[in-house]
């Protein structure tokens, strides 16, 4: 990692102008809009599974109905048409086109898709296309998840099966949707499906997500007969340190968050001190020969996922743990095998979103300049950065959240800089078009450029969806 950045100011870029051709998106995924839980032949994917289980997701709320964007698709394709969005990110709900463990494809989850793509391309907007964001069939589950390798034989087949079905249409396929919160948040730490909290677990399915990465890749570029762009999307911890030890607290956490996965898909090797660091977890005997040149697949383009920034210390010992990394967790887990009871998070600055999550645009426009040094040849596209907070319908049914145009405002003049200062940035999704159901927060969190009302499921822009309709249209912030 580079040097942390000072604000050199507030980051209210108005009036910079973006190139022609930047991509400018909105992004979803499918167990938070879809809804439409039993219809068609999907069957319980792990957070159907997690969310029913009592106390795992604030005020027990599901993705029985969501957005209900499965039956609205229409709707929302119009929508995203009338902001001018140039590319949609969605995912694909695996649970809905390989239903049970007879491995046997469900057409009807693959007609709703392929409808989905002929929208957009109707709309002339470019489907950029998640096969996990984190719906794994629950059967998967049943016989390991991702602690055994064969998920990663049977994401390979669904990757076959989704490049012949799609890869004539899709504009960019991505593999995965942030592996470290699959990992170590579901297998770690507990705070997310399956719940599980077995250190060596977490790393067991980190290497298995690499793999099943590696493998899809190869399988998408088999099956699929137009000329789509390649991604993964991964979310990076741009980290500061604290304290005696804080270059030490900073590599250790830098390694399991980040280099984990840009080690094994980028240079084809696990970092030396992240083996290191876990040996007292695991001996990472899951490897297998041949395993990390599967992985090391060259890709179009890395997508960057940017919410906030953390800070690390190496704990005393004996002070009271701190644990703000802004994930709720179950008792006895930890995000961060081999490290947990080395090192603590401090809590960050203020301000904060309605996550509790710091707001500090100069993180991505120091997290993209860095990633460019690391991987001079990667395109970078910011695959989701945006807010949540609790917006308030005004008299005239209007949503004024100005919180989230400025936090969107900071965060694009950042990409402008790194664009500035050379990065091969290509484009940016902002999270979310609509109001959804937000993992463990349920629907008490609302990152929506379009509110969502959860009686009607009404759709309504909000004032920063106006403001960035006009970013679209215009090139140019606050034009
Ligand atoms: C990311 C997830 C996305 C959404 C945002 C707020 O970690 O990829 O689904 O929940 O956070």
């Amino acid at each position: 990692m580079t040097t942390p950045l000072t604000p050199r100011d507030d980051y209210r870029g108005s009036g910079l102008v973006f190139p022609e051709g930047f991509t400018f998106g909105s992004a979803t995924a499918s167990y938070q809009i879809e809804g439409a839980a039993a219809e068609d032949g999907r069957t319980p994917s792990i957070w159907d599974t997690f969310s029913k289980t009592p106390g795992r997701v604030w005020n027990g709320d599901t993705g029985d109905v969501a957005c209900d964007h499965y039956h609205r698709v229409d709707e929302d394709l119009d929508l995203m048409r009338d902001l001018g969005l140039h590319a949609y990110r969605f995912s694909i709900a695996w649970p809905r086109i390989v239903p049970t463990a007879s491995g046997e494809v469900n057409q009807a989850g693959i007609d709703f898709y392929s409808r989905l793509v002929d929208g957009l391309l109707e709309r002339e907007i470019r489907p950029v296309a998640t096969l996990y964001h984190w719906d794994l069939p629950q059967h998967l589950e049943d016989a390991g998840g991702w602690t055994s390798r064969a998920t990663t034989d049977a994401f390979e087949r669904y990757a076959e099966i989704m490049g012949a079905a799609l890869g004539d249409r899709v504009h960019t396929w991505t593999t995965l949707n942030e592996p470290w919160c699959s990992a170590y948040l579901g297998y770690g730490q507990g705070g997310h499906a399956p719940g599980r909290h077995e250190p060596a677990s977490a790393l067991a399915a980190v290497h298995h997500l690499n793999l099943a990465h590696g493998r899809a890749i190869q399988a998408l570029r088999a099956t699929s007969s137009g000329d789509p762009d390649y991604s993964v999307t991964l979310n990076f911890h741009v980290l500061r340190g604290q304290g005696d030890g804080a270059a030490e607290a900073v590599r250790r956490i830098d390694a399991l968050a980040n280099r984990a996965f840009t080690g094994p898909m980028l240079r084809g090797e696990y970092p030396a001190d992240l083996l290191a660091d876990t040996a007292s977890v695991t001996d990472w005997g899951f490897v297998q020969q041949d395993d990390l040149a599967t992985i090391e697949q060259p890709i179009d383009v890395l997508g960057v996922n940017y919410y906030s920034t953390a800070t690390v210390r190496l704990w005393d010992g004996i002070s009271e743990k701190q644990q703000n990394d802004g994930h709720k967790g179950a008792e006895g887990g930890t995000a961060w095998p081999g490290s947990d009871g080395v090192v603590e998070f401090v809590e960050q600055p203020r301000p904060y979103t309605a996550m509790g999550w710091n707001i500090a645009p100069e993180g991505l426009e120091e997290l993209l300049v860095s990633l460019s040094e690391q991987f001079p040849e990667q395109a970078l596209m910011v695959t989701e950065n945006g807010a949540a907070f609790d917006d308030e319908v005004a008299e005239d049914g209007s949503i004024p959240d100005p919180e989230r145009t400025d936090y969107l405002r900071r965060h694009f003049t950042a990409a402008h800089r790194a664009l500035e200062r050379g990065v091969d940035l290509r484009g940016y999704f902002v999270w979310s078009l609509l109001d959804n159901f937000e993992w463990g927060y349920g629907y008490a969190k609302r990152f929506g450029i379009v509110r969502v009302d959860f009686d009607t499921l009404e759709r309504t822009v909000k004032d920063s969806g106006h403001w960035y309709r006009a970013l679209v249209r215009t090139r140019t912030v606050d034009a």
